[in-house]
């Protein structure tokens, strides 16, 4: 049978690059597009390209370079600015690379008949009606316990306000299902909760999980933020190599199952509050580090977010294999590892 050709636009990113050699060692003929821009990224390439995973170094807003690259079978973009918090002079950036980027690979799919398939995130659902779900604001000052009370599925509201890191990805995940209706781009999209492992190179924003333990790991102070400072705030953290397998499988069916979106996340058994996340870094590291306290909230922050991953489930057999637990020793085994190339990297 033919290989099939997949790129994989952001393929020197955290996602992408394990997600690239993860599909390669499937036996696909797997391309990378990364421009570079990402802090840690030539590290990524370093790797993939022992993998002999060819990068294109391309900016996926060309659409002029991206439209002289050969015929794909699938697309998976990847290729994102991710920022939960995103500062007032890069709003317009954001926006227009995430939405901008998603459109070209979309005419790129268009003209060669090609598949998509979409990172999203779970910050598209709506962050009022988030505060609604957990019963009002006071509630994340008190520890929540029943974590099963409160996941979150497919029909989950997406209204604004979303932050706008959210709303561009749900501009892309609007723009897609245009795609599809006007010219029959097949594609599926997965929501994703927190991803986390080896070779992410986590900003707070971005891979808390990776930073706290990698400031525990090099004893530097930590600050719990908004919600009164407790933390208690609380996500479901997913393995990245979790990730891959659900994107290998969905690949597989994508012929029987597509047009569809999906949550995925690491679901009740992998949610975590700030505070049980201190107490795992410091069980992981056998250090303690001066945990401080900041009380006011960031408008596009969320209190709480679990996935519900049923549909997904039920669909695909699958279910996060990796546990809390396992994600951090994973990540501390490579960052103690990498030691001196991470100080470069992050801070
Ligand atoms: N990390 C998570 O927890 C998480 C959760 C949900 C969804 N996602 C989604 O998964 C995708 C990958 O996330 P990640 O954590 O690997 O991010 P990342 O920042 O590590 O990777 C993104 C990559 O895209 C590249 N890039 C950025 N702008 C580009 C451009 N204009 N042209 C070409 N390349 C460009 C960067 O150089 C980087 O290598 C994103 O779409 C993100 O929204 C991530």
């Amino acid at each position: 049978m033919k290989k099939k050709k997949i790129l994989i636009t952001g393929g020197c990113g955290f996602i992408g690059s394990s997600l690239a050699i993860f599909l390669k060692k499937k036996n696909f003929i797997v391309h990378s597009l990364d421009n570079l821009s990402r802090n840690g990224s030539q590290l990524n390439l370093k790797r993939i390209k022992k993998f002999n995973i060819r990068n294109f170094k391309i900016d996926v807003l060309s659409k002029e370079n991206l439209f002289k690259l050969p015929k794909y079978d699938l697309l998976i973009d990847c290729s994102a600015l991710v920022e939960a918090n995103v500062k007032i002079n890069n709003i317009t950036k954001v926006l227009s690379t995430n939405f901008f980027g998603t459109n070209n690979l979309l005419l790129k799919c268009i003209k060669d008949n090609s598949r998509f398939f979409f990172l999203s995130t779970s910050r598209v659902y709506s962050i009022q009606e988030v505060y609604k779900f957990i019963n009002n604001k006071k509630n994340i000052k008190k520890k929540i316990t029943k974590k099963n009370k409160f996941i979150i599925n497919e029909k989950f509201p997406t209204s604004t306000p979303l932050s706008f890191y959210g709303l561009s990805k749900k501009f892309s995940e609007e723009l897609i299902k245009e795609y599809s209706h006007s010219y029959k781009v097949k594609y599926l999209i997965n929501r994703f909760g927190v991803i986390a492992g080896p070779w992410q190179f986590g900003k707070v924003e971005q891979g808390f999980f990776s930073y706290w333990i990698w400031r525990h790991l090099r004893k530097k102070k930590l600050v719990y933020k908004g919600f009164g400072g407790l933390g208690y705030q609380i996500r479901d953290i997913l393995h990245v190599e979790d990730a891959c397998e659900i994107i290998y499988r969905q690949i597989q069916k994508f012929s029987k199952i597509h047009d569809q979106t999906f949550n995925v996340g690491g679901g009740i058994k992998n949610a975590i509050d700030l505070n049980d996340m201190t107490y795992i870094s410091r069980k992981i590291t056998k250090n303690k580090i001066d945990i401080g306290s900041y009380k006011k909230t960031d408008s596009s922050d969320i209190p709480m977010y679990i996935s519900d991953n049923n549909k997904v489930k039920k669909l695909y057999n699958w279910k996060p294999k990796k546990s809390i637990l396992e994600v951090g020793y994973d990540v501390y085994d490579w960052q103690k590892k990498n030691l001196k190339l991470l100080k470069k990297y992050m801070k």
